[in-house]
């Protein structure tokens, strides 16, 4: 019943065009719970003998966080030895190649691919593409993208000094769709996964910044929250990763001192591990009473 009413809350702040809900920590574990239970629910119910006919010729998209299987290739090896923005550009080509085959259902068919310098010594990851950025075909267009320059520009870099990309490549879609947007399943981010790792491996920046709980959950292998993930430094394929809370986040809070605090923390952070220098003034940023 809560489940219902969270559903019906939820899809009714989706049509007014809301991607994201701020959810504190007892909010999260709430979910957790009711999932967890609502998982069990459908074990049980697999278990049982089907008594209706399945509606085999229906296609059903799948709910976000309904474990299922998508099958993609993966990418082909790529060859180490051809310069970077050539690895990036067959990479890219692929993935186009992808949109032929088996093709997600659940996914729409505009590629997204990624932006800024192969070179970068950041590698900025965020989920996946909303409306703003299929239209633009670049990620973080719309006003998440906005607060991410306001945040490129407080440490003295823009968007073309970092390389900026999603876990998944294609906005996720949802039934009657119009500017609404939904998080990548677990499915679709795992069938993604290959894909971000060759991307890593190819752009080899000097640390990635993971944007919200969707990258920390994906590259990290957690289920821990950002709050208790951020503030230190992790590890994906020997690459230190930093992780902070998504910029719709910061939007969703009323741009809360408080988080705009703890993110410009985790950039200083990101500033010193690839070496820039770091005034005293932007030390004080967003600091009570500066
Ligand atoms: N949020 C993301 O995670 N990625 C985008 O490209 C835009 C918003």
């Amino acid at each position: 019943m809560v489940m219902r009413q969270l559903v019906k809350y939820l899809e009714s702040e989706k049509e007014k065009g809301r991607s994201h809900v701020l959810l504190d920590a007892d909010a999260r574990q709430v979910l957790r719970h009711l999932a967890s239970r609502s998982n069990a629910k459908q074990r049980d119910k697999a278990k049982a003998p089907s008594t209706t006919p399945s509606p085999s010729s229906k296609k059903i998209m799948p709910a976000p966080d309904k474990v299922e299987i998508i099958d993609l290739p993966g990418p082909d090896p790529i060859s180490a030895s051809l310069p970077k923005h050539e690895q990036l550009a067959q990479l890219e080509q692929q993935l186009r190649g992808w949109l032929t085959g088996n093709f997600p259902q659940s996914l729409r068919q505009t590629l997204v691919f990624s932006s800024g310098s192969p070179d970068g010594r950041v590698m900025l990851i965020g989920e996946a593409p909303g409306h703003e950025e299929e239209k633009a075909l670049r990620p973080f267009e719309g006003p998440a993208g906005k607060k991410l320059d306001k945040i490129l520009e407080a440490m003295g870099l823009n968007r073309d000094e970092v390389y900026v990309t999603n876990l998944v490549k294609f906005r996720p879609a949802t039934p009657r769709q119009t500017t609404n947007n939904r998080k990548p399943s677990v499915a679709e981010v795992a069938a993604f996964m290959p894909v971000i790792r060759e991307e890593i491996r190819i752009v080899r920046p000097q640390c990635i910044v993971a944007l919200g709980a969707t990258p920390l959950e994906a590259l990290l292998q957690t289920d821990s929250t950002v709050s208790s993930m951020r503030g230190s430094w992790h590890e994906f394929d020997g690459i230190p990763v930093r992780v902070t809370y998504h910029p719709s986040y910061l939007l969703q809070s009323g741009e809360s001192p408080a988080v705009k605090r703890m993110i410009w923390e985790d950039m200083l952070a990101v500033m010193e591990k690839i070496g820039m220098e770091i005034s005293a003034k932007q030390r004080g940023y967003f600091l009570p009473n500066s």
